[in-house]
């Protein structure tokens, strides 16, 4: 079983990467291995919509890291996608992601795998659910089985603004960690 664990933010080692390192513990202690990456670390440029992936399988003409990517997210068995809040939604790198993901959605890659969909914002109701929501959107788009903490609707969300704030974000770091434990259980249900 492995998971791959992928960051939003463009800040390193901030406090989304908390909330994601929070919620792989369990997967981790339930003998899942947990791969980390984050965006900030691959070259993704938005869709140019030319629609050569519709007919040509991993196929794109953008020379970037995109496919470097999609392809370590098709070989996992669940994907974690923490982002931070930025404008009541997630990252624009993130969703540049996002919406190259039209590349693995057209051959159904990530059909069937475990998402679970992490936020991190500043304010008390800073957009966590918003960007949650975008993350979980695009998890049903591509048949994925959601993830939620125990009695959360929207993923895991934190509240802190300074690199590290999270750490004070006691109940944000719960619901990180139940996280953690239901995909950890949905990846048994789905027998990986
Ligand atoms: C460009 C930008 C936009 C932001 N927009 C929001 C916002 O809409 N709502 C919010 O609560 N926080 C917002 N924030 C604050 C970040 O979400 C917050 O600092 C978060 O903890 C950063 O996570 P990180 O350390 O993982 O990068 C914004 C920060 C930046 C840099």
């Amino acid at each position: 079983m492995k998971v791959l664990a992928i960051n939003g933010s463009p800040r390193k080692n901030g406090n989304t990467q908390v909330m994601i390192d929070e919620a792989a513990k369990p997967l981790m202690r339930a003998g899942v291995k947990v791969e980390f990456v984050s965006v900030r670390d691959y070259d993704i440029r938005p869709c140019d919509a030319c629609e050569e992936c519709y007919t040509k399988p991993w196929q794109c003409p953008i020379k970037d890291d995109a496919l470097k990517l999609l392809r370590k997210m098709a070989k996992a068995d669940g994907l974690i996608i923490g982002s931070p809040v930025y404008g009541a939604d997630v990252t624009a790198q993130l969703k540049a992601l996002m919406d190259r993901s039209v590349i693995p959605y057209n051959i159904q890659a990530f059909k069937d795998k475990v998402g679970a969909a992490i936020s991190v914002g500043a304010g008390a109701h800073g957009g966590q659910e918003l960007a949650v929501l975008q993350i979980m959107t695009f998890f049903a788009f591509h048949g994925m089985i959601v993830a939620n903490p125990k009695g959360g609707l929207f993923g895991a969300m934190g509240t802190a603004d300074h690199r590290g704030d999270i750490k004070k974000d006691k109940e944000g770091l719960r619901s990180a960690r139940d996280l953690g434990e239901r995909m950890a259980e949905l990846l048994r249900m789905v027998g990986r």
